[in-house]
């Protein structure tokens, strides 16, 4: 036994292991009654949000009105920043809810990523002029429309106009917060000669929401848990109290939650010494501490805040660490997918991945037993808190026990064992088994991407019917 408190003097005690562990993953664990607390104080955010033009939960308007009728037609090009790539991609609308694709990834470097937004805007220029001139896209229309898929808060102030907010998800560029995304990107056309018509600025939950609705109209409801997360919705537009942009043909208009920085001010999320430390660490601190708490930029780094907690104490591999693990950000969330879904019996993949990549001299079966559970509860604990946020929005619509239909995307949905199911359970603990089960989850990959086109197409449309 130990005579400090917490450290371990033995390597071999499984007990003090076991102990330990235990405590860690009471740490993550979000109770039924906890996760109530989070809808209440939810609702309240986002009902300040659609009052109050500036708000925690900034709520914002997207300008987009009605649903697709799923007839839509023509071709649009579609831009696709904030994720790990950007995208340029030309959709071809073929009416019934029917589509065909080309679409082009380009790396953007941490470079572009935190130096002046001119640079940035001219990278982009050239990915588009790339994209036309290789797709023989020029060559179709005098003036190819595009819609922007991009990513971050931004103040909408029309359907293709808006200003930056701030960035997230490690982007940093100067000279754009408070600037017109749209005015900076479509000035980077002009310079470059790029014959394309910005005509729609989208959010990329907008774009996830209108793409699936494109094909099944009752999705009420667009989520991203990718890199970032954020949700957008249907709202009614008597219920958006700030919304000064007059009549609208709808009653209902899609709203941008920024659900990423729900709770900035810790009220209410279950927020333990790992996850302070991440964003202590982080380039936005005290910014986006619900989306740290859940998206895949962030998840690695709380698990191993975590383990290297372990470590420190002598109750996780021996006490010895490795550079690798050392570094921040680099124990990847994909690795805590193929670890939380390592069901061999000795853990194998969990040991190549501890011992290859992460280069930890040995691991015992313990360890690898140990690293296992804390990716689970991560994980576990990110899902019950996308169910908080999912159910905050359907109490917000009046729709608890009626039948939902919530389009996904985003490579934690998507890769991370167990999340969908996890999200269920943490519905159901919510609005109990039967009303639980009114909510559908789909996975609408690269949604945002078409839902771009769409909006552009809608834009565009109404643009040319208002010249007559
Ligand atoms: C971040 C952005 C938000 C985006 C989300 C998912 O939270 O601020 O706009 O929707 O990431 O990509």
């Amino acid at each position: 036994a130990s005579h400090f408190a917490g450290v371990s003097l033995d390597p071999n005690d499984l007990k003090a292991q076991q102990k330990a562990l235990d405590l860690v993953l009471q740490d993550f664990d979000v109770s039924a009654e906890r996760m109530g607390a989070i809808v209440d104080q939810f609702n309240s955010e986002m009902r300040k949000g659609l009052a109050a033009p500036k708000a925690t939960v900034a709520m914002i308007p997207s300008f987009v009105t009605g649903k697709p009728t799923g007839e839509e037609t023509g071709r649009y090009l579609a831009l696709d920043l904030g994720g790990t790539n950007l995208r340029v991609c030309e959709f071809s609308l073929l009416g019934q809810g029917e589509y065909k694709v080309h679409q082009q990834k380009y790396v953007i470097s941490d470079e572009l990523k935190t130096g002046d937004m001119r640079n940035l805007c001219d990278f982009i220029a050239d990915c588009v002029d790339n994209f036309v001139t290789e797709n023989g896209s020029d060559s179709l229309e005098s003036n190819l429309q595009l819609g922007f898929t991009f990513s971050f808060p931004v103040l909408q102030t029309e359907i293709n106009r808006g200003t930056l907010i701030q960035w997230t998800k490690g982007f940093n560029c100067t000279n754009a917060v408070g600037k017109d995304v749209v005015v900076l990107l479509q000035d980077a056309f002009l310079r470059k000669n790029v014959n394309v018509h910005i005509a729609a600025l989208v959010n990329d939950t907008v774009g996830t929401l209108m793409a699936h609705a494109y094909k099944y109209p009752e999705t009420s409801m667009g989520v991203i848990l990718g890199t970032g997360t954020n949700a957008a919705y249907y709202e009614k537009l008597n219920s958006i109290k700030k919304w000064e942009g007059g009549a609208v043909a709808f009653d209902d208009m899609v709203v941008n939650m920024e659900w990423g920085a729900f709770d900035n001010e810790r009220r209410v999320l279950p927020l333990t010494i790992y996850d302070n430390k991440l964003d202590r660490e982080s380039i936005n601190p005290r910014q986006q501490i619900f989306e740290k708490m859940i998206s895949g930029m962030y998840l690695g780094e709380i698990a191993r805040n975590a383990l290297l907690q372990l470590v420190d104490r002598l109750l996780l591999f021996k006490g010895v660490s490795s550079p690798e693990l050392n570094k921040q950000w680099c124990f990847e969330t994909a690795y805590m997918s193929a670890i939380s879904s390592d069901t061999s019996e000795d853990l194998e993949e969990t040991q190549h991945i501890l011992e290859a990549v992460m280069q930890i001299p040995s691991t015992s079966l313990m360890d690898r037993e140990m690293v296992k559970q804390v990716c689970i509860a991560v994980g576990r604990r990110a899902a019950r808190l996308s169910a908080c946020g999912i159910a905050a929005v359907i109490s917000q619509q009046g729709s608890i026990g009626q039948d939902t239909l919530v389009a996904i995307d985003g490579s934690v949905y998507e890769f991370y064992p167990n999340f969908e199911n996890d999200m269920t359970q943490g519905l159901t603990d919510l609005f109990g088994e039967k009303d639980g089960s009114c909510v559908r989850f789909a996975l609408a990959r690269d949604g945002s991407g078409l839902g771009a086109a769409i909006i552009a197409m809608m834009s565009h449309k109404a643009a040319k019917l208002k010249a007559g």
